[in-house]
């Protein structure tokens, strides 16, 4: 008998492929509407393996609710949506899908500088809007990015990705992380700062870092004191890294120049949301891992994690116990 699994979206039809030769699927079938809560809850009450993805809360109730569970494979890198204590606490074993969307997401996260310095959101809007009259010196004029100093928040695989893109566009690059790296330090050109003193120097700050307890709102009302008012922020990590109601606050008051976000908090923004408003802001809807070929090689890393476990053979990308 193959185990019973539950997928919380349709997936791409490679993995689709593979994952049927290996499980029953029980499936969420719709591509842009996240699985219900209770709908996921109710299904897998009979499951031994759930494929989700980072839009699913995965709590302690719900995995309590699945008595049979044994594998949990995330479809995404960041693994903030599950309780990992309470998973370990019941023997299930846990995978994510780190190193396929690394170039893709720095590949974003540089476009999404280069737009914020560039106003290529604005510059869009004004061709759209009829405005476009006539060449002119002083329209729409942005900031140059080689020469000027990049902050990376956390250098792990997509901070440092990131950090060589910048180097190519000759930046300074400066990093904040909770370890050293001497290493890449010499390879890459790059120059440890402390947190206070990235921002305080930096024109660009990006952020790479997990959502954990720690990180949940480091860029707050404090931080953007720190920063320049010429500063542009942009954020691919999770929305929660950054406090809302600060960043609004600081883009409002020009306390900073611009911010580029490809997530948020809460996360869609409801359209009526106030920061929709602000001239000074970038908003796509959580896109950088999606390129074709990377989002078919993490749906593909999740389903050979799920087999993995479900078959007995240690995870080909485990998370380990906390
Ligand atoms: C991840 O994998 O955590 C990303 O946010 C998806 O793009």
């Amino acid at each position: 008998m193959k185990p019973k699994v539950y997928v919380t979206r349709r997936l791409p039809e490679i993995a689709w492929h593979e994952l049927i030769k290996s499980c029953q699927v029980d499936v969420w079938d719709h591509e842009t509407s996240p699985a219900p809560y209770q709908e996921i809850k109710t299904r897998i009450h009979d499951k031994e393996g759930l494929l989700c993805l980072l839009t699913d809360r995965i709590d302690a109730e719900l995995i309590d609710s699945a008595p049979e569970l044994k594998v949990i494979s995330q479809c995404a890198v960041g693994y903030d949506n599950i309780d990992i204590k309470a998973a370990n606490e019941r023997g299930i074993l846990i995978g994510n899908t780190p190193g396929v969307l690394t170039d893709a997401t720095a590949d974003l996260t540089f476009a999404l500088l280069l737009a914020g310095a560039r106003r290529l959101g604005e510059a869009i809007d004004y061709v759209k809007a009829g405005k476009w009259q006539t060449w002119g010196l002083t329209i729409l004029l942005g900031r140059e990015v080689h020469g000027r100093t990049l902050g990376i928040i956390g250098l792990g695989r997509i901070g440092t990705a990131l950090a060589k893109r910048a180097r190519g566009f000759d930046m300074r690059v400066l990093y904040y992380d909770i370890t050293r790296h001497p290493r890449k330090e010499i390879d890459l050109g790059i120059e440890y700062k402390e947190f206070d003193e990235l921002l305080i120097e930096s024109d660009f700050v990006s952020l790479h870092v997990n959502l954990t307890n720690e990180t949940r709102g480091m860029i707050n009302k404090q931080a953007f004191e720190h920063m320049k008012q010429t500063a542009i922020l942009i954020n691919t990590s999770r929305g929660s890294v950054i406090d809302s109601e600060a960043l609004y606050q600081a883009l409002l008051t020009k306390q900073i120049a611009y911010a580029c976000l490809d997530v948020t908090d809460p996360e869609p923004l409801p359209p009526d949301h106030p920061i929709l408003e602000l001239p000074n802001l970038i908003i796509v809807p959580h896109i950088a891992s999606a390129t074709i070929e990377s989002r078919n090689k993490m749906a593909l890393m999740a389903v050979k994690n799920l087999i993995a476990g479900l078959y007995g053979d240690p995870l080909p990308n485990p998370i380990l116990a906390t």
